[in-house]
């Protein structure tokens, strides 16, 4: 009351009123997030970004040079892998349930014992120095700043120890592209573990870059322009074996990063030993069966991301979401089971955590954001993404993540238009 009578009427300060009554509802930035778009509105003023992911791609590729956006939309081959993941989501439907108290909802989880404000979690994406020269930087802070946990990719533009700092208190884990020379591997995960990363990511489904048409057809390949290699041309253990720093022969090291990427000789055996040079949780990325997760169990892996890379490396591989049940179900509550490849909207989340997902990993879209805006582009759709999905809880009758299950969904046996 004491803030109406202060306020000089109008409609605009009335809403404002009932929103921050409403507000005292939910201690949650996103509960409000409609709220606040709304009554800007009233004031003439629209969201600066587009809200629709589509739209929100749309303009991001206008400001990308062509490969740029190519190298982030592209997938492998034909691209029916990436398609068929959004495809995937379209097929389930969710059933409402009503007369249920969702006043206060809440979203968050906990995974390895680290405490998640929504089941969301940045994918490792690499490489983002070609869409914004704050990079990766920009996308610890946008996440941190939410208490969302950002995962940083090996290939990044920005080095491990200058996304710790970005990423100040924020929570981090790392992902690892396991590289040929185990002392290289040694190196970085030991750079993440002083850091301050929680956890290792370890990507298997990238041994080889996928067979991608836009990026052939563009002869685009940023890694062999130097783009993406900070942690590489930092580490002590790499550069020990040129004969020239990167800064002097950047050429020589370019080759050295192409010669180590990837180890595609390793096999469970090595992943054995790999969980064991570390401290940290190792947690699987890009598995696709049951029995792989069950096989990562046995080695020493702590959790698992379901994922198909979003589509760029095996065209025609089976869609994420197609693999999460059969996974969730081998692996149980032995370890948490987390989900990417697809993640576009709230409604999606619902449906990956109800087929068995523990959280979410987003991608593609955080880098339409970081184009646009930089970190309060991330900001902005990390944001939404909470708030659409609390909004899809709300209004399904659901107050809390073990409120989502199998019985929420519908399988829809209708063709996709
Ligand atoms: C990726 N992804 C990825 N994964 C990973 O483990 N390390 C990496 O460096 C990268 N780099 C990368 C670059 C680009 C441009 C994209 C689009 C993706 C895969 C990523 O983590 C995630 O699995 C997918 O982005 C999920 O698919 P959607 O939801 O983006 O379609």
């Amino acid at each position: 009351m004491e803030r109406i009578k202060r306020s000089p009427p109008g409609p605009f300060l009335d809403l404002a009123a009932v929103v921050s009554c409403l507000a005292m509802e939910s201690n949650l930035p996103y509960s409000r997030y409609q709220d606040q778009i709304y009554l800007q509105g009233l004031a003439g003023k629209k969201p600066s970004l587009p809200i629709a992911v589509e739209a929100l791609e749309d303009q991001a590729r206008a400001k990308l040079t062509r490969e740029a956006y190519d190298y982030v939309a592209g997938g492998a081959g034909s691209e029916d892998a990436m398609r068929a993941n959004l495809d995937a989501l379209k097929a389930w439907r969710i059933v409402p349930r009503m007369l249920r108290d969702v006043s206060v909802r809440r979203l968050h989880t906990e995974i390895l014992g680290e405490r998640m404000p929504a089941p969301i979690l940045l994918a490792p994406i690499g490489v983002q120095g070609i869409i914004r020269s704050e990079a990766e930087a920009a996308t610890a802070r946008a996440a941190a700043g939410l208490g969302i946990h950002s995962i940083l990719s090996t290939a990044s533009s920005k080095s491990i120890e200058e996304v710790a700092q970005a990423s100040g208190d924020g929570p981090r884990w790392f992902q690892l592209y396991w590289p040929r020379r185990p002392e290289l591997a040694e190196s970085l995960l030991e750079r993440a573990r002083r850091s301050g990363y929680s956890a290792i990511v370890l990507t298997l489904d990238t041994r080889f870059l996928g067979f991608r048409e836009r990026d052939l057809s563009n002869a685009y390949n940023p890694f062999l322009k130097g783009q993406g290699l900070a942690n590489y041309f930092s580490d002590p253990i790499f550069r020990s074996a040129l004969a020239a720093p990167p800064e002097e022969n950047p050429q020589a090291a370019i080759l050295h990063f192409v010669e180590n990427f990837s180890s595609p000789g390793c096999t469970w055996e090595d992943l054995e030993l790999l969980c064991r040079q570390t401290p940290l949780p190792v947690i699987l990325k890009g598995i696709l069966h049951g029995d792989d997760a069950l096989r990562g169990l046995d080695c020493g892996a702590k959790g698992f991301i379901v994922s198909n890379h979003g589509g760029r490396q095996v065209d025609a591989a089976v869609a994420s979401l197609r693999a999460l049940p059969d996974v969730a179900a081998a692996v149980g509550d032995q370890a948490p089971v987390l989900f990417d490849s697809g993640i576009r909207r709230g409604a999606d989340i619902f449906k990956a955590l109800a087929l068995g997902a523990k959280a979410v990993l987003v991608g593609r879209p955080y880098v339409w954001g970081l184009a646009l805006e930089g970190e309060a582009g991330v900001r902005e759709v990390l944001l939404r993404l909470a708030a659409d999905l609390d909004l899809t809880m709300a209004l399904s009758g659901c107050r809390s993540l073990d409120d989502i299950n199998m019985e929420m969904l519908l399988r829809e046996s209708l063709p996709i238009a």
